[in-house]
């Protein structure tokens, strides 16, 4: 490892300048790429997430894209003790996914938790040895995690887990990822084990492909305190599964201000605008539009416009959801299904790493 480079963790720049290459790749030869997502199973998605993500990978997949969704059921522990709802949390998590029109009856998509793909979990032993400590000491995301999760003690999966994850990316050799600002670092060293890999094991043959980031435009969707990003934890979310009068009783305590005008200005009106960007997203109509529709309406009717988009645009979602929680044979069997075709990929790719480190008998 001495005579290795460092790892950059590189500028925000540089990578959207690759990602919009990448975009205009994915359109032109889909079949060239495989695209791989994963989130941890925290419970049911909220519409953050769908607007924040969900939406641009059905967009993907339906350019024709194979596509990967790994859920994180071993990273999640890194940072908070719920083992005890994980099963429950991967169910909500299939069931939104599906809903959402991710569709794994395509052949194209593959949802699986990580767990049950053993073969991806030893790909983590080789690449342990070769970043070092100090390198994944300097992660930033992980620093920020660290911070955010309030534990004293801080287990070694925490500090280790980027390392799981370029296992979760490398072991069906993907080439976009699509993800945030936040996870990039995790992708360079991703990409760095994948070199790293090729020159000390494989003698310079690519074994793995050095992944890239897709950055998603997707917009930060704020809560509906209009503060903070919405999440659950900060208990200001519209979940997927809510019904349409709870939306619209949420949506009514929503923060606004009391100017009767309504305009879109995030800067100076962050709660009203997020309600118009929500209701936008839904809608398709630029926020401006929305907010001149509505006039000197005041915060009454900016509600009522927001409420009536969000759960038109919600309805089919909903409604496939409760169908498909209705039949969690069908969910099981999804997950079964993505699993096995994860752990003959795995497989095939563990065999390469083993031939190239000698390890064969
Ligand atoms: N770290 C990601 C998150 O916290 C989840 C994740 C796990 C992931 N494995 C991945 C994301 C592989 C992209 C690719 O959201």
């Amino acid at each position: 490892m001495t005579n290795q480079t460092e790892i950059s963790y590189g500028t925000f720049e540089a990578s959207q300048r690759r990602s919009n290459e990448l975009e205009k790749d994915l359109q032109k030869n889909p079949k060239n790429h495989i695209l791989l997502t994963g989130d941890r199973p925290t419970g049911s998605l909220h519409v953050g997430h769908l607007f924040g993500s969900v939406k641009n990978r059905v967009r993907l997949q339906q350019l024709g894209v194979e596509t990967f969704v790994v859920i994180a059921d071993y990273q999640v522990l890194t940072d908070r003790d719920t083992f005890d709802s994980i099963s429950q949390n991967v169910a909500e998590l299939t069931l939104d996914y599906l809903a959402c029109g991710l569709d794994p009856e395509s052949g194209l998509t593959h949802i699986f938790p990580h767990s049950h793909v053993p073969e991806l979990n030893q790909l983590l032993i080789p690449f342990l040895t070769l970043v070092t400590n100090a390198e994944l000491d300097r992660n930033p995301t992980v620093k920020e995690e660290i911070i955010a999760s309030g534990q004293k003690k801080i287990n070694a999966g925490m500090y280790t887990y980027p390392v799981h994850q370029a296992a979760d990316i490398l072991f069906c050799k993907t080439t976009v990822v699509p993800v945030g600002k936040d996870q990039l670092p995790h992708i360079e060293l991703t990409r760095t084990i994948a070199r790293r890999f090729n020159q000390h094991y494989a003698s310079g043959k690519a074994i793995f492909r050095e992944p890239e980031a897709l950055l998603s435009e997707a917009p930060v969707i704020l809560g509906l305190d209009g503060i903070q990003k919405m999440s659950k934890s900060r208990n200001n979310t519209i979940m997927l599964k809510a019904t349409s009068d709870e939306t619209s009783s949420l949506i009514k305590k929503a923060k606004t201000d009391s100017e009767r005008m309504i305009t879109y200005d995030p800067s100076s009106r962050p709660e009203v605008s997020n309600l118009l960007l929500l209701a936008s997203l839904a809608s398709n109509e630029p926020p401006e539009k929305i907010a001149e529709s509505i006039g000197d309406g005041g915060s009454g009717k900016l509600k009522q416009i927001v409420t009536e988009r969000i759960n038109d645009y919600l309805m089919p979602i909903r409604k496939r959801r409760n169908e498909l929680a209705s039949n969690m044979d069908y969910v099981k069997s999804v997950l079964r299904k993505g699993i096995s075709h994860a752990r003959s990929t795995a497989e095939k790719t563990l065999s390469e790493v083993r031939s190239a480190m000698n390890m064969e008998i």
